[in-house]
């Protein structure tokens, strides 16, 4: 399909700080245990690994979002930790638990063993995003997304979720040299990884960077800026006589946006702890922001989803030279009111229209 077929491309022109009617807005989680329709197609496909890896329950619960609300993009539906599966590491969903790995990488052996996977075990990915671009028929862009290398190794290594990253964080003061070295195989990979979801019909691609944020100043730098950059660096940034725009986000990463906005991406991503107003100043709209209303704004009734939409917007400011997309700071809950996010989609849209004269 060529780049002139998409009916709606303000997304992609806030991402480069052109001018929009309005701000565009999609939710990071769009597509999940909120909806009905997607805990319906989840029992049928029977678990969360069966959806993400069947391209049609995949194509179906990326839609859904979009038949229900008037959203700005699609984001493919999938996961972060399908590199790690790549890579062998056994994934699995245990029920209420979240994710855990059965192989977790924690000596040099392990890390010896890893290396970057043929691409062949991720087709599945790539089938989807092609199968999602030809269902959209043009009606949004495509958001292609990978986990940062240091997000990743996190799960890598802990095997499952953390609340102190303590084997991550043991492996990062006593064998500094091990990390590096698994941080290198995750963005070569990643980076090939995001490719391919480019070369299959991406439009975009967003970096998840969701525990950067643990990591003490200066290490962070060393740990994740470093990589996630790493893989900016190699991405296809045009396709289709468009600009391929790439989104970093780091959760917790506020104190570092200048740094951040400094790795080549188009837009970073911000959680709820930051005002838009101060950090445009501080990247001058060097680059586009993307968020950043807390998602928990959406259980306190529709008057206040309709107030804390404004303030984020008005946050943010009248547009500008500047580019904004609206977002959550982070993923919905899977306990959000249905109707709380029709009512925020409508604000952001009706309210922004008069910031963007
Ligand atoms: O945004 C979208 O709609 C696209 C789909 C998407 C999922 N995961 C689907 C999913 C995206 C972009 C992700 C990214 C992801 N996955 C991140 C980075 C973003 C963030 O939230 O910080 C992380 C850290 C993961 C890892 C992961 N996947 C965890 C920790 C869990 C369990 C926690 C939970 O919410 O259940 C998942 C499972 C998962 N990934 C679900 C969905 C819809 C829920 C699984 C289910 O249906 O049972």
């Amino acid at each position: 399909m060529s780049a002139p077929d998409l009916k709606n491309d303000v997304f992609l022109r806030a991402l480069s700080r052109a001018p929009v009617p309005y701000t565009p807005l999609w939710l990071m989680r769009q597509a999940g245990r909120y909806l009905p329709e997607y805990n319906a197609t989840r029992a049928r496909a029977g678990s969360f690994l069966r959806l993400a890896k069947n391209p049609d329950y995949a194509c179906e619960v990326t839609l859904q979002p979009l038949a229900r609300y008037d959203l700005d993009a699609a984001i493919l539906f999938s996961d972060i930790l399908t590199v790690p599966d790549a890579m062998g590491l056994g994934l699995d969903f245990v029920a209420g638990e979240g994710p855990r790995f059965a192989h977790p990488v924690r000596n040099e052996a392990d890390v010896a063993k890893l290396a970057v996977p043929e691409l062949d075990s991720l087709q599945y990915v790539f089938d989807a995003v092609s199968l999602i671009r030809r269902e959209l028929g043009g009606k949004v862009p495509l958001i292609g997304f990978a986990g940062s290398p240091w997000t990743i190794a996190c799960y890598m290594v802990e095997g499952k979720g953390s609340d102190d990253y303590r084997q991550i964080k043991t492996m990062l003061y006593a064998r500094p040299d091990l990390l590096h070295r698994m941080l290198e195989i995750n963005a070569e990979t990643t980076a090939r990884y995001l490719n391919a979801q480019i070369e299959a019909g991406a439009q975009a691609a967003m970096i998840f960077d969701s525990w950067g944020g643990v990591l003490a100043d200066g290490l962070f730098q060393q740990f994740s800026l470093a990589y996630t950059q790493r893989v900016v660096d190699k991405l296809i940034r045009e396709r289709e006589g468009r600009r391929v725009p790439v989104i970093v986000f780091t959760k917790g990463g506020g104190i570092w946006l200048e740094q951040i906005a400094a790795i080549g991406c188009d837009a970073v991503g911000l959680d709820w702890t930051v005002d838009l107003g101060a950090a445009r100043r501080r990247v001058q709209d060097r680059v586009a922001l993307q968020g950043n209303l807390d998602p928990m704004a959406l259980f306190g009734g529709e008057a206040a989803v309709r107030a804390e939409a404004r303030r984020v917007l008005d946050a943010f400011g009248p547009v500008g030279q500047g580019g904004h997309v609206f977002n959550l700071g982070h993923g919905i809950s899977q306990y959000t009111p249905p109707e709380a996010v029709a009512a925020l989609v409508d604000e952001v849209h009706h309210y922004s229209a008069g910031l963007h004269a």
